[in-house]
């Protein structure tokens, strides 16, 4: 598997490119556009670049991955691939159309994986050219940072497609995590209840958005406090994978908080906008509640 397609040159797809470059692989990357996959790349080469400068990195390793980084105008060089990840905007008609056109291009071997946070593996299987070389591929943000990755096979997934890309993601140093096809897999399932409790916390006035998070981080020893981590996910998306488990389990606990559902109808997603539980206008994110 030298070759592997990336589609979506977004956060998550630019850090899915960057460690596959990084572990060998050449990376074909696209996005919309040509323009957008460029962009996708040149974020890349500024981490790389400050890898550098830490010294974690030597410059001759750093411009070989940026090498292997090859931003494509179509779907239709993903024909070279032994593997493509998607890893587009978490709407399941993008993701659709998205196989549909990658179908046309998708070698007779070729896995196709996706990065979805939450959209189950077999529905979507149903889009692609052959569901037994489908599954889930799901990377955790910054994907340069965080170690594990979790794989989950739909109904149909064959063994070979999840010990291959089994051994691709181990390649690229990471921790597998095996889950089965059920709504939020692993991570998203354990940790969505707790930052939706959090904002449940905030709109009753349990505690302001500092004293949340300053207690939750110390006193559990996470990174990030609950509402930093829901800013830093994306406030849009936190929604989005509550409602999926919430549909697809039927079970009221993963109802969301409604001061999560009145931020998104503001507008206010998190740090990707400039404003969540934190403003983030100036040097430092300030508190708004
Ligand atoms: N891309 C690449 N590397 C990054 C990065 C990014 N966006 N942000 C930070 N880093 C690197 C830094 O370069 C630094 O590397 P070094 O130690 O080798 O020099 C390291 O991460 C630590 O960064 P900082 O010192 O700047 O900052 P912190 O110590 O505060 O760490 C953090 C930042 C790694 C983001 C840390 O706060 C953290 O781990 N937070 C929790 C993240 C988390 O929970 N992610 C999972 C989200 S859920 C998910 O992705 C699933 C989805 O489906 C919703």
């Amino acid at each position: 598997m030298d070759t592997i397609g990336v589609i979506g040159a977004g956060q998550m797809g630019a850090g899915i490119a960057q460690v596959a470059a990084q572990a060998g692989y050449r990376v074909l990357l696209s996005d919309v556009s040509r323009d957008v996959a460029d962009k996708g790349k040149t974020g890349v080469a500024k981490r790389l670049a400050r890898a550098v400068e830490k010294e974690q990195i030597a410059a001759a390793d750093r411009d070989a991955a940026l090498d292997r980084i090859e931003a494509v105008d179509s779907l239709a060089a993903m024909a070279e691939a032994a593997l493509v990840i998607e890893a587009a905007t978490e709407r399941e008609a993008v993701k659709r159309a998205i196989f549909a056109e990658v179908a046309k291009a998708l070698g007779p071997d070729a896995i196709l994986a996706t990065n979805t946070s939450s959209i189950p593996i077999t529905r979507l299987a149903q889009a692609t050219p052959d569901p037994a070389r489908f599954m889930g591929v799901h990377f955790f943000n910054p994907v340069p940072v965080m170690k594990p990755i979790e794989l989950i096979r739909g109904l149909a997934t064959s063994d070979a497609t999840v010990a291959r890309v089994e051994a691709f993601a181990r390649s690229l140093g990471k921790t597998v995590v095996h889950a089965n096809d059920a709504p939020g897999f692993v991570v998203n399932r354990v940790l969505l209840p707790m930052l939706n409790e959090a904002i449940f916390a905030l709109g009753e006035g349990v505690a302001n958005v500092r004293d949340i998070d300053a207690g939750v981080s110390l006193g559990l020893n996470h990174p990030m406090g609950p509402l930093t981590l829901a800013d830093f996910i994306g406030l849009d998306t936190c929604l989005e994978i509550l409602r999926v488990m919430q549909e697809g389990t039927g079970d009221p606990k993963f109802r969301p908080a409604p001061l999560l559902v009145k931020y998104v109808e503001a507008g206010w997603l998190g740090r990707k906008t400039g404003r969540g539980f934190y403003d983030y206008a100036g040097a430092e994110p300030v508190p708004t509640r």
